[in-house]
């Protein structure tokens, strides 16, 4: 096996320091169920007061007390400055991180949560929005249409589950209008998937077209919508797309622009991980490229890509990188900072 990155949302913390940046001391006010295994989570300063906003599509970071970092989609609109709400989803796999979540969380417990991240920004006053959602990747998705309501703006959901158990929000979807909510049940459907290529058609021509679900559904997604302007296509993956192998990290010089240090990364390691272990403050959360965090700009070198974060146009530019996953072409990557 010669794959060192961790496996989606694995706890390969214990090697870093814990990440500092905007960490925010909560508490969790408030659970609901929304679905099968599926339960929402409010949290507030365990201080009170505001917190600090945030657009749809931005995630924060859990620091859970079994020493998971994980990440989830705020839900709502900024509506209540003091509250944050996250959607989260038992894994049937978890080694810990949803599963402690829903298990073992209750309301009162204090938990470290960060700030707001967002990679997967909505155009608001977009022609037309066409939003796309798989499972639990209704998360973001809800959040984006609940702010496309409140400003008037045009918008159409699909949004498919394995059967209508699995559907956070059913009710109040059901409530809105049907020309715009498509709602796809495999069970009720002999098993067959949505039909993203269908969906993708039938929408103007400069519509933006938002998707998060599963990662087949991401893929099968991003090839229906190939023929649309790249800019107007938009996922967010939370699980790795590629995981980055071995042999294609390290083997190059890092040099930090601000402080002219300069690093080897040994093959086989990560460059958060150098930098981490000589002392070097950098951001980070899931080490899985899926995040966002740790992304750093790129002064010189050919950085080569395994993150799910950038867009190909963003990679293929080389203007940014997420130092968590990236191997290098160049002997030497010069990152400004
Ligand atoms: C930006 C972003 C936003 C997100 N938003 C949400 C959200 O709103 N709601 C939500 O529920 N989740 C969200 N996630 C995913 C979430 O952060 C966690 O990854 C998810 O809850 C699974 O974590 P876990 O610890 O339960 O599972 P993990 O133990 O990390 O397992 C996750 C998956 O990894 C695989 N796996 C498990 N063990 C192994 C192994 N040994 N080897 C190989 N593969 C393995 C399995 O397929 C499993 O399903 C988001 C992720 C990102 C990056
Ligand atoms: S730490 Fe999440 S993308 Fe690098």
């Amino acid at each position: 096996m010669d794959t060192v990155t961790a496996p989606p949302g694995a706890a390969s913390r214990p090697h870093l320091p814990e990440p500092h940046a905007h960490i925010i001391e909560a508490r969790l006010t408030k659970i609901e169920d929304v679905a099968r295994d599926t339960k929402l989570y409010t949290f507030q300063r365990a201080e009170g007061g505001p917190l600090p906003p945030y657009k749809p599509g931005a995630h924060i970071d859990l620091h859970l007390p079994n020493g998971l970092l994980r990440q989830f989609s705020l839900v709502v609109p900024n509506s209540d400055p003091e509250s944050y709400v996250v959607g989260v989803k038992k894994d049937a796999n978890s080694r810990g991180g949803s599963r402690y979540i829903i298990e073992e969380m209750k309301v009162g417990d204090r938990i470290k949560i960060s700030a707001p991240r967002n990679n997967f920004p909505l155009m608001e006053n977009a022609e037309h929005v066409v939003l796309i959602a798989g499972g639990i990747g209704i998360t973001p998705i809800w959040c984006m249409t609940q702010q496309l309501i409140a400003l008037n703006r045009p918008w159409t959901l699909y949004y498919s589950c394995r059967s209508r158990d699995d559907m956070a929000f059913l009710e109040t979807l059901q409530t809105l209008d049907p020309q715009a909510v498509h709602l796809h049940f495999d069970d009720e459907a002999d098993g067959k998937f949505l039909d993203l290529a269908a969906a993708i058609a039938g929408a103007p021509a400069n519509a933006h077209f938002y998707c998060c679900g599963p990662n087949p559904m991401l893929k099968a997604f991003e090839t229906a919508a190939a023929s649309r302007p790249h800019g107007n296509v938009h996922v967010e993956y939370f699980t790795p797309k590629e995981e980055a192998k071995a042999n294609e990290l390290g083997g190059f010089w890092v040099e930090l622009a601000r402080s002219g240090e300069e690093y080897y990364i040994p093959p086989g390691k990560k460059v958060l991980e150098v930098l981490f272990d000589s002392g070097v403050d950098v951001d980070y959360s899931c080490e899985l490229g899926i995040c966002g965090a740790c992304e750093t700009r790129v002064i010189s070198g050919e950085p080569v890509h395994h993150d799910a974060v950038l867009s190909e146009e963003e990679q293929a530019t080389n203007e940014k990188v997420m130092i968590c996953c990236c191997g290098c072409k160049s002997e030497r990557l010069v990152l400004d900072m």
